[in-house]
């Protein structure tokens, strides 16, 4: 079983001897081996389950690394680049040859994000290598938000858990890239379309591309809990599930008293961050529960109630 810790002198000579790591992100927890090198990364794909086709973003901590891996980058991709890193934004941008085809899945873009954690930061700067990290969870699982959640699930298959607390963002990154000069946000992630939009202009919003290549991780079904999982109004759901143990995750306070279900409210005050913070936790603890059903009442369509409901359909996909 994986160790957990905080030692970041552990973690870097794990990755430094092409070992596993799980690091900490402000979105969710990444795991972690060296972008550079083929059989470290090939090691990512089998300790998730993870088929070859679905592309790994690669982590730096700073812009001026990106030479080393990118051949360039559109002036508005540059432009995003320098208003929110670190932050919770992937780039795509066309690759050198310095990283290996594994990690894009043979595509000629490469993710690449520099996260906002001060623990990956530290970790990242004292490596001479980027580090290929996807969400630290078995593929198609809830992304994990706490380094309890990684050991749970792959703390047999990985050397050492590196514990950053809970993530402050608790949603994936923002995936952007650029095709024939128009902004294209092929997943939505803690970093709203607003917040793009107000640096280069409206953007095109291009989801779901599970047979498209450019986005092949983009799959219907993905972040889904083992139990049934529902979207719609609770007040009308919970009538055809009597006799069930019910769960349900709602946004703010319940309509009605809901003393028969296991209530999780994402925001009591309806604050879309919390709630993003929130949302992978409370669908672990409800699949972890013994509710027979889990009911998922979707936000209003604005801000980050826009990933969260992503989320929320790919989960209930089945
Ligand atoms: O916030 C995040 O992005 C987290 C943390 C750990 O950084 N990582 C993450 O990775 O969510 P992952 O592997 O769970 O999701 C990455 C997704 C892929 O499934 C794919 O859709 C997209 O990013 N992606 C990565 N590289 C790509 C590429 N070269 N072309 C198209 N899509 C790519
Ligand atoms: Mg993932």
């Amino acid at each position: 079983m994986a160790e957990i810790g905080k030692s970041i002198s552990k973690a870097k000579d794990f990755l430094i001897n092409n070992h596993l790591v799980a690091m900490p992100t402000e979105t969710v927890y990444g795991l972690a081996a060296n972008a550079l090198n083929p059989d470290a990364v090939a090691k990512i794909f089998e300790a998730k389950e993870r088929p070859t086709f679905d592309p790994l973003i690669v982590h730096t901590f700073s812009i001026n690394q990106l030479p080393h891996f990118v051949s360039e980058i559109h002036p508005s991709l540059l432009k995003l680049a320098e208003n929110f890193w670190p932050g919770p934004l992937t780039l795509l941008l066309p690759k050198k040859q310095t990283i290996p085809d594994i990690v894009t899945s043979g595509l000629s873009r490469v993710g690449v994000r520099i996260p906002n954690h001060p623990v990956a930061l530290d970790l990242l700067s004292q490596l001479d290598f980027p580090l290929a990290a996807p969400s630290a969870n078995p593929f198609g699982y809830i992304s994990p938000t706490t380094a309890e959640h990684v050991r749970k699930q792959l703390g047999g298959r990985i050397a050492y858990i590196l514990d950053g607390g809970h993530c402050d963002v608790g949603l994936e990154s923002t995936i952007v890239g650029e095709e024939n000069d128009t902004i294209v946000v092929y997943r939505l992630g803690g970093l709203s379309i607003d917040d793009i939009e107000s640096v280069v202009g409206k953007v095109s919003i291009q989801l779901n591309q599970s047979s498209n290549p450019l986005a092949p991780g983009q799959l219907k079904s993905h972040y889904a809990p083992k139990k049934p999982l529902l979207i719609g109004q609770l007040s009308l759901l919970k009538d055809a599930y009597a006799g069930k143990k019910i769960g349900a995750i709602v946004f703010g306070y319940p309509e009605k008293d809901n003393s028969d279900v296991l209530m999780k409210e994402l925001s009591l005050l309806k604050n879309y961050s919390e709630a993003a913070v929130n949302l992978f936790s409370f669908l672990r603890e409800l699949d972890e529960s013994d509710v027979d059903v889990i009911i998922a009442e979707l936000l209003p369509e604005q801000g980050l109630g826009l990933a969260i409901n992503d989320r929320l359909k790919r989960a209930a996909c089945k």
